[in-house]
């Protein structure tokens, strides 16, 4: 049951699948942009953000398969300022259950006068008519005025009142350069309140960015203010320095409901889970000591602090590890476990896959469990998400590697290409080097390789190692992820994963590509 007051609910609108993908190499495919919009909605994020449907096909695929499954949150889709952007958004969004378009155009001095070169009356002019548009379209307008914080207040003031008399039912005054500080931005919020007659109309909405390291606060500072939507991401991903981190604000507001006494519907036990699932899909790993979600979030190290926590809990935790979802990984499987079992596994843990799939799962984890003593959650995970690319032209097969200090380092690999069996020996700079040397030479290509990461997927030296590994061809950034046992057999899989991907992207065209 919701007992907030609806005066004192704060919107939470999540935008890691458009604003979060602006971040340089953090590029979503469809599917996996369907898995992190499932994630939210369970999490019970109220509006959705999945794209910029003028912005690419693809853009536009993922906001219209969003919008296809997604039952209980809004979904949203981001429009300039013309009528081409909201027609497009507006037939993206067509299967929406709950819908919502969000027209933007900047407002201050600077980008009007260099980046729109327009006049303040043509962008007041603008406002009017791409509100107008949207109505047309859907009930729920969202408007933003683009580095509304260093916008002129008297301008401001107009245009917001202009937007909210042309039907716009959410107001967002973006921080677009996180250059804001909190005391400023509350009185900006506050003047609006002030200022803008029809304000009432509307609800202010906050987007910040985190330039300076001020995301969370600058976003607090504004619902303080009177601001009931706060924008945000998974993890903080976004632009430059990114996005108000969604955990951050979310936990902000429930630990310290005696002096913000908001609430939002948003179910916290689900955090950890969410932020994991962003993490691993983009390949941007989580810093250690990142607040609520980092690995050490809740880890006591000094004696101290262990002594005081096996006291009272409370003398240094002040919010639970359970709150966000953190708990002990579930020991699961092990290598005696029939398939039955695994099945029931599976689906415990999120994943309905057919037969064959589930064989060839089923498979790797009996190969898994005569490897490593214990099977966790976190192991079958990985190994689903690395086994289930049912329309992959590259395929593993088999890896051999000679590595360690006397040289030179090789790789025998084989992969299975449109269906055919290939083999090739190399050589590298190192077993890694060796590895991707050799599926260069069983599949030539063009692209770069512009990061490769390893992260141990649970404790212990037999734990599995997940590999990502970034590429990039003609400016298109793809992230492919592997996991094994075996470090080498990890990075090969991640390759491969990552040049698939890339062929489906080289697949598709999309027109010029543009942001936010
Ligand atoms: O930062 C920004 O100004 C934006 C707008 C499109 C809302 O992302
Ligand atoms: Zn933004």
């Amino acid at each position: 049951m919701n007992t907030i007051p609806e005066s004192d609910r704060v919107i939470i609108f999540d935008t890691t699948l458009r604003d979060g993908e602006q971040s340089p190499g953090a590029s979503m495919n469809l599917e996996e942009k369907l898995r992190i919009a499932e994630a939210l909605e369970s999490m019970g994020i109220d509006v959705i953000e999945a794209g910029f449907p003028i912005a690419s096909n693809g853009d536009f695929e993922a906001v219209n398969e969003v919008a296809k499954v997604i039952k209980e949150s809004t979904v949203c889709g981001l429009a300039r300022a013309g009528i081409k952007d909201i027609d497009r958004a507006a037939e993206a969004l067509r299967p929406a259950e709950r819908k919502r378009i969000h027209t933007f155009i900047a407002t201050s001095p600077l980008h009007m006068k260099f980046k729109l070169q327009m006049s303040a009356e043509d962008v007041h002019q603008a406002v009017q008519d791409s509100v107008a548009r949207a109505r047309g379209h859907v009930e729920d307008v969202e408007w933003s005025c683009e580095d509304g914080t260093r916008s002129e207040r008297d301008f401001l003031c107009r245009v917001i009142e202009t937007a909210i008399d042309a039907g716009a039912s959410t107001i967002n005054i973006p921080d677009t350069v996180g250059y804001t500080i909190p005391s400023e931005y509350t009185s900006l919020i506050e003047e609006i309140r002030n200022r803008v007659p029809n304000i009432d109309k509307a609800r202010i909405s906050v987007h910040c960015h985190n330039d300076l390291g001020l995301a969370v606060a600058n976003s607090l500072a504004g619902v303080a203010a009177g601001a009931r939507q706060v924008e945000c991401t998974i993890n903080g991903l976004g632009e430059r320095a990114g996005n108000a981190a969604l955990e951050e604000i979310v936990m902000a507001l429930r630990t310290r409901a005696d002096v913000m006494p908001y609430g939002t519907s948003v179910r916290t036990e689900n955090i950890t889970k969410a932020s994991r699932l962003v993490s691993t899909i983009t390949g941007f790993a989580v810093q250690p000591n990142k607040a609520i979600v980092g690995a050490n979030a809740f880890a006591h190290e000094s004696g101290i602090h262990q002594d005081g926590m096996l006291k009272n809990a409370e003398t240094y935790e002040i919010m639970t590890p359970e709150s966000v979802g953190l708990t002990q990984s579930n020991l699961v499987l092990g290598k005696h476990s029939g398939r039955h079992a695994f099945r029931k596994k599976l689906s415990e843990l999120g994943f309905d896959l057919g037969d064959n799939a589930v064989q060839d799962v089923f498979v790797r984890f009996k190969d898994l469990a005569d490897k490593k003593k214990e099977v966790y959650d976190e192991d079958i995970i990985a190994l689903v998400d690395d086994e289930v690319r049912v329309n992959d032209r590259i395929r593993f097969l088999t890896l051999q590697v000679v590595a360690g200090s006397k040289g030179p380092q090789t790789a025998d690999l084989e992969l299975e290409i449109d269906g055919e069996v290939k083999a090739t020996h190399a050589s590298g700079d190192g077993p890694v080097d060796a590895t991707f040397n050799a599926i260069k030479a069983l599949f030539p290509h063009g692209a770069n390789l512009q990061l490769y990461q390893v992260h141990a997927v649970t404790e212990g030296t037999d734990a599995q190692a997940e590999v990502t590994v970034r590429l990039d061809e003609d400016g298109k950034t793809v992230n492919g992820q592997g996991a094994d046992t075996d470090t080498l057999v990890a990075s090969a899989r991640a390759y491969v994963n990552a040049l698939n991907k890339l062929l489906v992207k080289r697949e598709k065209t999309a027109p010029a590509a543009m942001s936010a």
